[in-house]
């Protein structure tokens, strides 16, 4: 079936794209099988994976290339075998993920962890078993099949929704794993787009505190208004990790760079203590003294995105108590605009690309 839409949207053609150099084109986007649903893009998140991306910072980029993975708009069309009864017309969304094997044998997909499948699809920069590309939101449809799409609850606008969907389930999926919860000292790095979704699902979790943990002072009004009990401010005071030691059962650290203090977050952990990385620097991370792991017992993990149904949990969770994130609309036409400013750290926290075609701003 030929649709009435265009896929089009914002193409990363080379590295320098993630310097504002994206292009408005027209790509083929996966073959149609009856278990996609298209999206009619309303919102969009600008993540920090769209920028080592555009610029194939942890690998070549299979270029043309359109990022955004923080999708919420309208289902257009749905094939016959869709799952969550997703119907055209209803609000929906889709994440980082669009793809994995789903096959029974799989020991990941049989067992809800689709999001560690060996053969994951990402929503964008990706390729599916038939050899079909995907691309993200930085357009005007995306075509993604349906266990990855989700319902929006209707409770929660679409801007606020979208950035849940990397950003909030990022810090959400570790922080419920690793235990975050009551009696728990919970620590945040990086108050970024991750990190204050970090602040606000560590409180809505139920942690006994949370310390948000940042290069700076500058953010911490910000992370006191989203819920953080504590604050530290690693380059201006020089002895944060002695005046802050053993004080942190879990920390969650979204830092995007590998010029990160390392030794020093371990510091902050007390015995059995857990620092599990999610943000993903294009560089090694620093070399480190092991003595705070064996000493302490602390471990060291990562997490990546979250299930399809840890997403659904985060949004009942989220409409359930009210959690507002901190959002900037950006229109889609100036998203050139809107990365670079990503970029440099402007972002208060996430900005939501806004398709003035298909939605207000
Ligand atoms: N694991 C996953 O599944 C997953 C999913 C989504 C994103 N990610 C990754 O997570 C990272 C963060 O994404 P984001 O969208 O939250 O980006 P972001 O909004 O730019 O936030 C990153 C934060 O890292 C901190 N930071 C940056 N450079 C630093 C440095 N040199 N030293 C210490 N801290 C530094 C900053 O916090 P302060 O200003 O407070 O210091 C910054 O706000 C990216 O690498 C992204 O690719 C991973
Ligand atoms: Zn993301
Ligand atoms: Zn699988």
């Amino acid at each position: 079936m030929n649709t009435s839409y265009k896929f089009q949207g914002w193409l990363g053609l080379d590295p320098s794209s993630a310097k504002g150099n994206m292009q408005w084109k027209e790509y083929e986007p996966k073959t149609w099988e009856e278990t996609d649903v298209d999206i009619k893009v309303t919102h969009c998140g600008i993540c920090g994976s769209d920028l080592h991306t555009l610029r194939s910072g942890w690998a070549p980029t299979i270029y043309p290339c359109c990022v955004g993975h923080e999708i919420v708009g309208t289902a257009v069309r749905v094939g016959s075998k869709v799952e969550r009864n997703i119907k055209v017309g209803d609000r929906v969304g889709v994440g980082a993920q669009s793809g994995s094997c789903l096959k029974p044998e799989c020991e990941e997909c049989a067992s809800g962890m689709e999001n560690h499948c060996p053969n994951m699809v990402g929503t964008y920069n990706g390729k599916y078993a038939d050899g079909s590309k995907s691309y993200g939101g930085y357009s005007d449809y995306c075509r993604a099949p349906s266990h990855f799409v989700v319902r929006i609850p209707s409770s929660i606008p679409s801007e606020e929704a979208a950035p849940m969907l990397c950003g909030g389930i990022t810090t959400f999926a570790p922080l419920k794993k690793n235990g975050c919860g009551p009696g728990k000292k919970v620590g945040i790095v990086g108050v970024g787009g991750l990190g204050h979704f970090g602040i606000l699902y560590a409180k809505a979790l139920g942690a006994a505190s949370v310390t948000a943990i940042s290069r700076t002072s500058a953010k911490k009004e910000d992370a006191m208004q989203l819920g953080a009990d504590g604050y530290i401010a690693t380059n201006d005071d020089a002895d944060w990790s002695t005046h802050h030691a053993r004080s942190l059962d879990l920390i969650v650290s979204t830092v995007s760079s590998p010029n990160m203090p390392l030794e020093g977050y371990l510091q902050l952990l007390r015995t059995n203590g857990q620092f599990i990385q999610v943000g993903a620097p294009e560089d090694k991370l620093p070399a480190f003294n092991v003595f705070p792991l064996i000493g302490k017992g602390v471990k060291i993990g990562g997490s990546a995105i979250g299930a399809p149904r840890e997403i659904e949990e985060m949004l009942a969770l989220t409409a359930e108590k009210g959690i507002r994130p901190w959002v900037q609309k950006r229109a889609l036409g100036e998203a050139n605009k809107a990365i670079v400013d990503m970029d440099e750290g402007r972002a208060r926290y996430r900005y939501v690309l806004v398709n003035e075609a298909h939605a207000k701003m």
